[in-house]
């Protein structure tokens, strides 16, 4: 049911009115104009009747009041106010009804059209205010002369298209030729004309303006109406390259990761197959001793098989499974160790700067591991500077805040840092370059005999600190590699001193070998037992178990490798001391997948002997591991 609202001091006039319409029509009555408009608020008719002479105001006067509330008006006149009506409907009023006239058809009438145009105008002024409001900019052209582009005249713009400073095309009703004539000579003003010619819309490419980016498009609007819609996409297309680049260093972080799986686990199998190489070699070259000959002979097998293990150490850097002997200290102690060893390295065409900052909090790494990060990344810069340049050397200690731009390049966790950064002013390289480097076996030095392992295995000592390397170069440019990584809080430590070498490597001491691999197992015992020991011999680590319990005598040494199937060798050492708390325990290790294991600190006093080895640096680990003191 409709609600009307019947605004008139006569009461016979209002209650004629109400007969009228009768029932369909709920009619509520107000006396006055102030009555009516409160009336009007609380009850929200569709519609008001409005007597145009009221004792507080007469209704031309009453109709914006009404008008605002979005209801339909109808004005009242007296007999023979023609004039009053014109008046009423050049305000807004919606239709109008003389007294005379006063029928229920035409009040029906009027009513049902005051309504539909009530609402219609509501409409219309919701989506002015919402497209005024919007920040899309809108600005609407009509062609006047289409044989003149230039006649383009701007009709009406938004807020935002009048709020922008850079994109505005002038005052509206001036034409383009007369407000921005430089415009006419963009693709913008064919644009809006082939969208008026042909009624259809048009992107154009991406436009900037200084840093911003605007995103256009023009809408055809009927006869010679064109709107030009513009939008500040710098944000977006701004994200958009962020991410890209975001997933392509993702991308790369996971090949190489890959790649360090497969390098660290071919170098872990090709380890045990050195060892056995290397220690049958050995033992070939005892018997063979005293034949020149064949002496020579094997020692070029063992010498090829010494150039294997140097290259399956540095896939093992690579694939972050080297064991680490970790220490606290300072990285600036390290840089200064190695300083002149830099210099001899890099010869006199090349200036070595060295900036150490002083306050440099400690980091936990293994200092020859960091020192093969110096000297790698050392020689990659001589070798880009052949005619000779500037080496600077820099450490310094940043804190990593969320989110910042170092953070999220980095791809390591927020926090406290310490940074060296290697800087050269040599050749550079170019970004499809800098996509591999860090790759094992990228090299540009095919002729010159690199092999491109050098920055795989700083890669992957850093990333086994917890740490990360970058590059900014260019071509011509020099380049300049920085490494995070991340400080610690405890005090450095000193380093332990090594042992000197034993005189003999001889011992009667009784050792328990613990390995998986039988020919690697056969040739370590068979040396122990060649230099004097007793042996005791397991496979596994339960049988190593067993034999410990029901070995009677002592067991001197637990010599075991540290990844083997089931129990790990770090587990079997704390059973086995159960049972003899005076082994002491030597690791042999080739690769240490495990997390747990590849991180040894050797001042805690863990020793171990890196696969392959020779005879020589496993009887002098032993004798080393035997002869210290426990206490
Ligand atoms: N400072 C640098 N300036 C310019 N290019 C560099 C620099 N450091 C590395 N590169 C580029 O990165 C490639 C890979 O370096 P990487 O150290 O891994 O291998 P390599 O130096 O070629 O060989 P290797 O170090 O094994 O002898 C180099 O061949 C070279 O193209
Ligand atoms: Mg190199």
């Amino acid at each position: 049911m409709s609600t009307l609202l019947i605004v008139d001091d006569n009461p016979v006039d209002r209650e004629a009115i109400e007969r009228l319409l009768g029932r369909g029509y709920q009619c509520l009555a107000a006396a006055s104009g102030d009555e009516g408009l409160t009336l009007c608020r609380r009850e929200r008719p569709q519609c008001v009747l409005l007597d145009y002479r009221l004792p507080d105001y007469d209704g031309v006067h009453l109709l914006p009041h009404f008008l605002a509330q979005h209801v339909g008006v109808i004005v009242i006149t007296g007999v023979g106010d023609e004039s009053i009506a014109i008046a009423s409907l050049k305000n807004g009023a919606h239709d109008y009804l003389s007294k005379n006239e006063l029928t229920r058809e035409n009040l029906e009438r009027a009513v049902r059209n005051a309504t539909a145009r009530a609402r219609l105008m509501q409409e219309v002024e919701l989506h002015h205010r919402l497209v005024n409001e919007m920040p899309l900019g809108v600005a609407v052209f009509e062609w006047e002369d289409q044989n003149d582009i230039s006649s383009l005249r701007l009709r009406w713009r938004n807020g935002a298209a009048s709020r922008s400073p850079t994109v505005g095309y002038g005052a509206v009703g001036k034409t383009i030729g007369e407000a921005r004539p430089e415009i006419l000579e963009t693709a913008l003003p064919r644009l809006i004309a082939d969208t008026i010619l042909t009624a259809t819309s048009q992107t154009l490419p991406d436009m900037a303006v200084g840093v911003a980016i605007y995103a256009i498009k023009t809408v055809p609007l009927g006869g010679t109406l064109a709107a030009v819609l513009f939008e500040n996409v710098t944000a977006e297309r701004n994200a958009v390259q962020e991410r890209l680049k975001m997933e392509a260093q993702m991308r790369a972080a996971q090949r190489l990761e890959a790649v360090g799986r497969l390098a660290g686990g071919v170098a872990h199998d090709f380890n045990n197959v050195l060892s056995i190489v290397q220690s049958y070699g050995q033992f070939v070259r005892q018997r063979v001793a005293g034949n020149a000959e064949a002496t020579e002979d094997v020692d070029v097998i063992l010498d090829a098989s010494k150039r294997a293990a140097k290259l399956t150490s540095q896939l093992l850097a690579f694939g972050r499974g080297q064991v680490q002997s970790l220490r606290v200290m300072n990285l600036n102690d390290i840089v200064t160790d190695v300083q002149r060893l830099l210099q001899r390295l890099i010869g006199e065409d090349v200036d070595l700067v060295v900036h150490l900052s002083p306050n440099l909090p400690p980091v936990e790494v293994d200092p020859t591991h960091m020192e093969q990060v110096l000297v790698n990344l050392a020689v990659n810069a001589r070798d880009a500077m052949p005619n000779g340049g500037k080496l600077t050397i820099e450490t310094a200690s940043v804190v990593l805040s969320e989110g910042s731009e170092a953070e999220r390049e980095s791809s390591v966790a927020a926090g406290s840092y310490v940074t060296l950064v290697v800087t050269d002013n040599g050749n550079g390289m170019d970004a499809e370059t800098q996509q591999h480097i860090f790759e094992p076996f990228f090299t540009t030095k095919l002729g010159e005999g690199g092999t491109g392992l050098g920055l795989s295995t700083v890669f992957g000592i850093v990333k086994q600190s917890g740490g990360f390397v970058g590059v900014q170069s260019a071509p011509g440019q020099g380049a300049s590699f920085k490494v995070y990584l991340p400080s610690v809080t405890q005090p450095v430590t000193a380093p332990v001193a090594s042992k000197p070498a034993p005189g003999s490597l001889k011992g009667t001491e009784t050792v328990l070998v613990v390995e998986d691999e039988e020919m690697v197992r056969k040739a370590v015992c068979r040396v122990l037992r060649d230099f004097g020991y007793t042996v005791l011999e397991a496979a596994r680590a339960e049988d190593a178990l067993r034999i410990a319990r029901s070995h009677p005598g002592v067991i001197d040494l637990v010599l075991t490798d540290v990844v083997m199937p089931g129990i790990s060798g770090l587990e079997l050492a704390t059973e086995i001391g159960g049972e003899h708390p005076e082994a002491h325990v030597l690791y042999m290790s080739g690769y240490t997948g495990h997390a747990m294991v590849s991180r040894v600190r050797t001042d805690e006093g863990i020793k171990f002997v890196q696969k392959p080895f020779s005879t020589e640096e496993l009887l002098g680990k032993l004798r080393q591991a035997l002869d210290e003191d426990t206490g």
